[in-house]
């Protein structure tokens, strides 16, 4: 497939946006960016040491104008965005109007099990050092904040299952479904 529209993955942290969006550009043959590098470059910072110093809002600010310039790039590209990106009405327009906006799709138990040993998730960080209840405390976080996102999430053209193991499939998965969106999109 030649690629003609942006790509962009969107979901949960742990759904595989960053490694599907890396293995689908090499596959489709164009530049791939993820959003939370560009943040992390733009300001010279960790996403953890951002939301320390500067807090939430001043992050999500930097993650809309990032958005806004990478959407501008020349040529159909990939692009992963943050999990809470696709909160902001103004990105979900711009994105819509861009590109086919591809929800990665991933069970609240697997997120955990790819998140858990993760520390660069402000959001999902938890205080619990104990075993059992830091599990049972993430587990929330995952299920609350997923539950608040999801019906935006829905918002995307197309909606891919990342659950199972295989790269190689879900990366056709999303190539078909890209492809009978565009054209539904362009006719
Ligand atoms: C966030 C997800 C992170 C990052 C930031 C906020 C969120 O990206 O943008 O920590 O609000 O869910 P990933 O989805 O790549 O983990």
């Amino acid at each position: 497939m030649r690629l003609l529209r942006d790509i962009y993955l969107i979901g949960f942290s742990g759904s595989g946006k960053t490694t599907l969006g890396e293995a689908l550009s090499k596959r489709l043959k164009v530049k791939f960016y993820d959003t939370d590098r560009l943040v992390a470059r733009k300001v010279g910072r960790s996403i953890v040491e951002i939301f320390d110093d500067r807090g939430e809002a001043y992050f999500r600010n930097i993650e809309k104008q990032v958005i806004r310039d990478v959407v501008k790039k020349k040529g159909a590209k990939v692009v992963a965005l943050g999990g809470g990106a696709f909160e902001s009405e103004e990105t979900r327009i711009l994105l819509n109007k861009n590109g086919v906006v591809v929800f990665l799709w991933c069970s609240i138990l697997e997120i955990y099990k790819r998140i858990k040993y993760r520390f660069d998730r402000p959001l999902l960080l938890s205080e619990n050092k104990d075993k059992e209840s830091n599990r049972e405390e993430k587990i929330e976080r995952i299920t609350r904040l997923l539950g608040k996102r999801q019906v935006n999430y829905e918002k995307a053209d197309v909606r891919v299952s990342t659950s199972r193991k295989n790269i190689r499939l879900t990366l056709q998965d999303i190539i078909e479904r890209v492809e009978k969106c565009r054209l539904s999109k362009s006719s």
